[in-house]
């Protein structure tokens, strides 16, 4: 949702900010710029993909240690030339790059008409550098002055980097519910809406929070102000992420990798909590608050997208193992509601990003109810991982691939791993089956690598299905969110209509769809309601729609109605959808990129939606 890059330094900027940009292409990318500054400022911005913006800016772009960059995902205005950021002020002495939207923009904007600014484009950003430029020729003030006046005018959502050519030695930051990150690095600074930007040249990072504004200059200082021009004192952390881990590393898309590096990114979640040999599950970040989850009368899950979906398997897995009600809701509405709070409630926000806005919102809401909140989060440092009493991170490293793959196995690993701890606390497993949940539960990575061997096979269904124009998806049971994920992952990178539904309700309604075009992913594995589910199958072949099954391996009985068949090994329920969610998530990958799509750069997605 946006991407911001910024630089001052002892080196030239252009291709730090280039190289930062494709690494935030994964936030938006309908249009990029950049501004050099030295004694003028120097922009070029463009339509399309950063790699256009390279081409804008020809072979020689002008050297400078300073500069600002951004890549787009529209909110105000089409994507074009002039609505790309940065945006200048009337006199062309500032620039401003930012991630957000400002909701008073429009008042703001005839205010500042009757005060003769002119506006090129149809951006609320270019309304705040406008509002900047006003404070500071009106007031004759400071750069930091003038934004500070501007951040109290303002209302909504914002991370910004502001250059001043008058102030060419200083880069001003600020955030409100827009992540920002400071890099410190030795004699340079680095400023990005996430850490990927950075790494390459400082571990040493420092989180605005919202309400604050970073003033850096070139003699190394770093001076952290709140909204009321109070002194926050920085704290530098260190940040453990690997340059290798933000390349492809030999795939062609970050999705193929991301789908490949599930036996060990599932591994990476579960190590130093789960020990089967010793019996026990640690979730270092619950443990302040363990107490609160273990005598919850209600668990409330909130999260958006695919951790909508970890969200509603996390609803079985609570249900069935630790004996809790849970309810699980969209974080876009629940943030608007008046949801009953009671003491013993507990609410769980699940997010890749731990930026999406409606979730962050969401939170806020409920917190301010009194409730105590918890994130499962994969990204170290981020908002929800901050506001939150408590909370884990699922460790699976970046993931870049707009569409998600392995937040979701992670998700759901923490979310099997929270519930076999509450579960087995709360005395409501008995023992030999809390030991060969936990021993099952152990042995999953080895089996999603058995899984991903069946890749060939998936392609091959992939290339005879690929033209359909619509898809059905179902399941029964903990098989019942991959439906729905299933179907998500299809529309997402493919654009082909695909629905998820539970098998049973099928006939319901999207029974009268089905007919010899229509392909039907069933997830059949062989668990409680397989009888069921066989007998949806039957029903869905005598209408003539070609059937794809996800079958435990060995099950004869469905191959007899499935016109192609994928075998997962055999597991205990309710880690099924760790497994059955592979062959999925590989069939629509294939899709996509059969259909000649960008597989990680869908059209009107971006990763980590920071706007409502
Ligand atoms: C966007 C992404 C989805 C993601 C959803 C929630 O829509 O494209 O892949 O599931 O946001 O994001 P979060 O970071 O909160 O999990």
């Amino acid at each position: 949702m946006c991407g911001i890059v910024a630089y001052l330094g002892d080196k030239h900027a252009y291709p730090i900010l280039v190289e930062g940009l494709h690494r935030l292409e994964y936030r938006g990318y309908d249009s990029a710029g950049i501004v050099l500054l030295d004694d003028e400022i120097h922009l070029v911005k463009k339509k399309g993909k950063v790699r256009d913006l390279e081409d804008a800016a020809g072979g020689t772009p002008k050297r400078s240690t300073i500069g600002i960059g951004h890549t787009r995902w529209a909110t105000h205005g089409e994507p074009n030339d002039v609505n790309a950021h940065p945006h200048l002020s009337g006199n062309g002495r500032l620039a401003l790059v930012h991630n957000g939207i400002i909701e008073n923009y429009a008042i703001l904007k005839k205010a500042l008409e009757r005060l003769g600014h002119t506006f090129v484009s149809e951006t609320d950003t270019e309304v705040f550098v406008h509002l900047i430029e006003e404070y500071q020729t009106r007031d004759g003030i400071s750069i930091e002055e003038a934004v500070l006046q501007a951040l109290n005018r303002v209302i909504g959502a914002y991370a910004i980097v502001v250059v001043d050519k008058e102030d060419p030695d200083k880069l001003v930051a600020a955030r409100k519910q827009s992540p920002l990150v400071v890099g410190v690095g030795d004699d340079e600074f680095l400023v990005a809406s996430d850490a990927s930007p950075i790494v390459k040249y400082t571990n040493k990072v420092v989180y605005l929070n919202d309400h604050e504004l970073a003033i850096i200059t070139r003699d190394g200082n770093l001076n952290i102000r709140d909204i009321a021009n109070n002194h926050v004192e920085p704290r530098v952390e260190e940040i453990d992420l690997k340059i290798e881990e933000l390349e492809k590393e030999g795939y062609d898309f970050f999705m193929h990798k991301e789908i490949h590096q599930q036996p060990q990114t599932i591994m990476d979640c579960m190590r130093g909590r789960l020990n089967v040999q010793e019996g026990w599950i640690k979730l270092g970040g619950l443990e302040e608050y363990k107490k609160q989850i273990l005598q919850a009368n209600r668990m409330i899950i909130a999260g958006c997208g695919t951790s909508w979906h970890a969200g509603l398997i996390a609803e079985y897995l609570f249900e069935d193992l630790a004996r809790l009600p849970v309810e699980v809701e969209y974080a876009s509405e629940l943030r608007y509601r008046n949801p009953v709070i009671r003491e013993g409630d507990v609410v769980l926000a699940i997010s890749q990003s731990g930026e999406t806005a409606d979730t962050l919102a969401a939170l806020k809401h409920v917190k301010e109810k009194g409730a105590t909140i918890y994130g499962i989060v994969n990204v170290v440092g981020s908002s929800i991982a901050r506001i939150t009493h408590a909370g884990s991170y699922i460790h699976a490293g970046p993931e870049i691939g707009v569409a998600s793959t392995k937040a979701f196995t992670g998700q759901v690993t923490l979310l099997s791993l929270m519930a076999l701890m509450i579960g087995y606390e709360r005395g409501t497993i008995p023992l030999t089956r809390y030991e060969e949940l936990i021993s099952e539960l152990g042995q999953i990575p080895e089996k999603v690598r058995e899984v991903l061997a069946y890749e060939e096979q998936v392609k091959y269904i992939a290339s005879e299905i690929k033209d359909t124009a619509n898809a059905l998806y179902l399941g029964r049971g903990y098989n019942f969110p991959v439906a729905l994920e299933g179907a998500l992952k299809l529309k997402e990178i493919s654009y082909i209509h695909a629905e998820g539904y539970p098998a049973a309700e099928m006939k319901h309604g999207p029974i009268a769809l089905i007919d010899e075009n229509m392909p039907v992913i069933v997830i059949a594995t062989n668990q409680s309601a397989y009888d069921k589910i066989l007998s949806n199958v039957q029903e869905v072949k005598a209408r003539k729609a070609k059937v794809i099954a996800i079958t435990t391996k060995g099950d004869e009985q469905l191959k007899k109605y499935a016109d192609y068949i994928v075998e997962i090994p055999e597991t205990m329920e309710p880690f099924t959808p760790l497994l059955s969610v592979i062959p999925l998530q590989l069939l629509s990958y294939y899709i996509a990129v059969m259909r000649g799509c960008n597989v990680d750069q869908p059209r009107n997605l971006a990763k980590s939606v920071t706007v409502e």
